[in-house]
């Protein structure tokens, strides 16, 4: 397979349940595929309670599947919870959440390096990377400010800028612009889509917004437990 075409991640046959309050069983997902490849946009649509925040837990792995298989970077992740996966998940993934989920005691350049951290990246490449990034999307002058002063849109830039900070092959994001009004999530998405491409990241993005959805490489649309290409 040509680089180009590679898949970064991918999602076999995906099954997820949950029980409800009755006891009764809610199958979520049924059967999911999906493959991302390198340096790919891709949006998915869906009603609310289709699955899609589901969905991305599972290939993450921050929920395992009831059935199938979740491959990250051409390697099916164990069917175990252990630190590992965890520190390979910083590796492979960058998340970009629609509430941000910054760290409001630390400043933004804190924040940002915070993802680094974890990987025990301490050193100066690292700090070059972050103030890099947060100049990228803008916010060279705000890098000690806290995130409780800054607007959605500047904390949303915030969080795009710590995704990719470890260089991750895929970037999930989960309606990040739904906190947003109309001018600035047109401005987030825009330097979302830009970075991602700079930077070879695939970027898969939950959105209900057809015109966001519309401006990935791919769009698919998630119902009844599985995806159909559009
Ligand atoms: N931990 C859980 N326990 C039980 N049911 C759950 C759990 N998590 C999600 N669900 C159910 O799974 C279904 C899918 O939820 P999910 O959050 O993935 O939908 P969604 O497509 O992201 O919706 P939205 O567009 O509103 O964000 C919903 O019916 C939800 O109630
Ligand atoms: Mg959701």
């Amino acid at each position: 397979m040509s680089e180009a075409g590679r898949s970064v991640l991918a999602a076999r046959e995906v099954v997820k349940k949950f029980s409800g309050p009755d006891g009764s069983v809610i199958e979520v997902l049924n059967g999911a595929n999906l493959s991302v490849s390198q340096g790919e946009s891709l949006s998915i649509r869906g009603e609310s309670g289709s699955g899609k925040s589901t969905f991305l837990n599972v290939i993450s792995w921050l929920d395992q599947p009831d059935g199938g298989s979740v491959v990250w970077d051409g390697t099916e992740v164990p069917r175990i919870s252990s630190r590992e996966i965890a520190r390979r998940r910083s590796e492979v993934l960058g998340f970009v959440f629609q509430s941000y989920c910054l760290m409001p005691e630390l400043d933004v350049l804190e924040n940002v390096l915070m993802a680094a951290r974890v990987l025990g990246r301490i050193g100066r490449p690292e700090k070059e990377r972050a103030e890099n990034l947060l100049c990228q999307v803008g916010l060279q002058d705000r890098l000690k400010q806290l995130p409780g002063k800054l607007s959605g849109g500047e904390r949303q830039r915030v969080a795009i800028a710590r995704a990719l900070i470890n260089r991750p092959s895929v970037l999930l994001a989960d309606e990040p612009t739904g906190n947003l009004d109309e001018k600035t999530a047109d401005t987030v998405m825009e330097l979302l889509l830009h970075l991602c491409r700079d930077e070879t990241a695939a970027l898969v993005l939950v959105t209900h917004n057809p015109l966001f959805a519309k401006r990935a490489d791919r769009q698919v649309t998630l119902s009844g437990g599985r995806f159909n290409d559009q």
